[in-house]
């Protein structure tokens, strides 16, 4: 059952983090992410944050655009058959899944987790991106710009000009693609996480086992923690009321705690669902069964 809070004045939100609830949330037509500026006070900052922050270019990126938005949907479905790994075009590079593998097994010489990611993602719209500490620490003004819960540190970013450059340099390695400052800036995250897994279950012998994979890859797919929805107007949902402007949390990760599933995990079969759910998958396997087919003794270029 969703949670509602509701201070008039204050704030305006509805939380949800059952499956049954957030596949119909997010099927619900009254609910979109036009983000406009509208119901009581931290509504509107919250917004704000949003279309300050995922913007490229005055245009919102992929992932906080509305349903209707023809150019996201476009993007989104091309996107998803350039990332379909069954189309047989290879998507990821030797370089790519060394770097990972290493960073996995903790081989002398692996790159740190979040840039190999960073790269192996940035790859897939610039061949030559090469992830830096720089970029890897853009990625993270990124994030901590949406996702920080300090006012303070939000408007530091914001007026001492480090969310503007950081967004211009994913950007610049992305060649100005929309999808690819969302993919290396924001969704990386969720990737980071999975591979930070990968290395945990590397830890315990019984997990290499070839017939283990596909039980390593389930434990590595992460959710974001949770995706955003605005009422664009007044009625009623499977959790309760809304009235225009009430912001709508789908608490993914919460809900795949309790039971794992693509439809939560990648919002398959939703309007909103993300290009890259059979690609992530596929990446973790790729770098899984690297990890356990190197010798114990080899380390990284
Ligand atoms: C573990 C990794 C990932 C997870 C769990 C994940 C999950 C999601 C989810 C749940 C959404 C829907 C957001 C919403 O409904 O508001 C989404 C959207 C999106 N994701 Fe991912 N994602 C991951 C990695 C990636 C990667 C690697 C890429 C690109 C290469 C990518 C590209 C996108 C794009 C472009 C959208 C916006 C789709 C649209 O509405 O047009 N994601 N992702």
């Amino acid at each position: 059952m969703g949670r509602s809070l509701r201070i008039p004045g204050l704030i305006d939100l509805v939380r949800a983090d059952a499956r049954a609830d957030i596949r119909g949330l997010a099927d619900d037509g009254r609910l979109d992410r036009k983000f406009e500026p509208r119901g009581p006070l931290i509504n509107r900052l919250l917004v704000l944050r949003i279309r300050n922050v995922l913007r490229l270019a005055g245009t919102p990126l992929p992932s906080v655009a509305p349903r209707d938005d023809a150019r996201r949907a476009r993007a989104q479905e091309e996107l998803r058959r350039r990332l379909d790994p069954a189309a047989g075009k290879p998507l990821w590079d030797e370089e790519t899944i060394a770097a990972l593998a290493g960073a996995v097994r903790g081989a002398p010489g692996a790159p740190p987790l979040g840039p190999a990611a960073q790269q192996a993602v940035g790859r897939l719209f610039a061949a030559d991106y090469k992830a830096s500490p720089q970029s890897w620490a853009a990625a993270g003004v990124l994030d901590a710009a949406v996702h920080t819960r300090n006012p303070l540190q939000a408007a530091f970013l914001h007026l001492s000009g480090r969310l503007r450059r950081s967004r211009r340099l994913l950007a610049d390695l992305v060649h100005g693609d929309p999808a690819g400052v969302h993919a290396t800036g924001i969704a990386v995250h969720n990737l980071v996480r999975g591979f930070e897994r990968m290395r945990e279950l590397w830890k315990e012998p019984r997990w290499r086992s070839p017939a283990a994979v596909d039980a390593v890859v389930e434990q590595c797919v992460f959710a974001p923690p949770s995706v955003l929805r605005q009422a664009v107007m007044p009625g009623a949902t499977v959790c309760g009321a809304v009235r225009a402007g009430t912001l709508v949390v789908l608490e993914l990760g919460a809900a795949r705690e309790r039971a794992a599933g693509r439809d939560v995990e990648f919002m398959l079969g939703n309007w909103a669902q993300c290009p890259a759910a059979a690609f992530v998958p596929a990446l973790l396997q790729a770098v899984w069964k690297r990890a356990i087919a190197v010798p114990e003794s080899e380390a990284v270029s």
